[in-house]
């Protein structure tokens, strides 16, 4: 049995994520903004339920509190997954600058102000895993939605570093790079053959886990397409629709 901190946890990965621990025994504290959401989701595992708090993230103040209740609630804390996220619209955010901040507030700055206080915790136990979900668009900046993987990819470099500079202390730092998914945040999207489920992205969040393999693609297969798009000469990716266009 895993004690779990899950933020975000209405969040449509965390949310299936949360369940299917649930299911298997683990005691979870969730995190999330929207009380009724929350509580619409908890309702379901109870039993597994040893706590929850509810505030907005950008918050950034109050995360250090929000992380104490759950420390006071769980003690120790195996695993933390970090879910939340906004794809902010990217021609209003290159309009407007308050637009474009609000990208990095809440993909980037209310994660790491949740991250330091995680991570202080798992240091001080000794052991603990932390994971975030972040996003292919954080590997290569594209006019479709730069400025939202302006900020995971911020994100990915933050863990990156986190990662090696906790390597000794016991703590695992986790990266799951998520392409494309099925869920409200995408609801505007047209759907092809390069969305996966949320319940592929939750079980594969888990196998990582479980692996431990720190920085994954999701699924797997992003792994090389990313190579391929990150090393991919500006003159020609310029000139490909597909990866160009708005
Ligand atoms: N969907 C995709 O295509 C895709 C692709 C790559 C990566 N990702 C990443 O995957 C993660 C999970 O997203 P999802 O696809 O499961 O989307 P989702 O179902 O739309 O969930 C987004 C979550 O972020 C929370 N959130 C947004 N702003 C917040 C704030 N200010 N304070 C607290 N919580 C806030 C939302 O809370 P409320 O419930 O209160 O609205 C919701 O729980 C995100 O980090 C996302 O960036 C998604």
């Amino acid at each position: 049995m895993a004690k779990i901190l899950v933020v975000g946890a209405t969040s449509t990965v965390a949310s299936i994520f949360a369940q299917a621990r649930a299911k298997s025994g683990d005691e979870l504290f969730c995190l999330a903004r929207n009380e009724e959401k929350l509580a619409g989701l908890t309702d379901s595992f109870p039993e597994a339920v040893k706590g929850v708090h509810c505030f907005d993230f950008n918050a950034t103040d109050i995360a250090t509190i929000a992380v104490k209740k759950a420390v006071e609630c769980l003690g120790a804390i195996d695993i933390v997954l970090i879910a939340h996220g906004d794809l902010t619209p990217q021609m209003e955010s290159e309009q407007n600058f308050q637009i474009a901040k609000s990208a990095f507030d809440i993909n980037l700055l209310s994660v790491i102000a949740l991250l330091i206080p995680i991570s202080e915790q798992m240091v001080t136990q000794g052991y603990g895993k932390i994971g975030v979900i972040t996003s292919v668009a954080g590997d290569r900046g594209r006019p479709r939605n730069y400025t939202y993987g302006a900020a995971k990819g911020a994100l990915s470099l933050y863990l990156q570093g986190l990662r090696s500079t906790l390597w000794q202390s016991g703590v695992e730092i986790y990266d799951f790079k998520s392409g494309p998914v099925d869920t409200p945040m995408s609801a505007s999207h047209k759907k092809n053959f390069s969305f996966s489920s949320p319940e592929l992205v939750a079980s594969e969040i888990w196998n990582a886990f479980q692996r431990r393999k720190f920085c994954v693609y999701i699924p797997g297969y992003w792994r090389w397409v990313m190579l391929c798009v990150r090393n991919m000469p500006e003159f020609i990716f310029q000139r490909l629709k597909f990866l160009s266009a708005r």
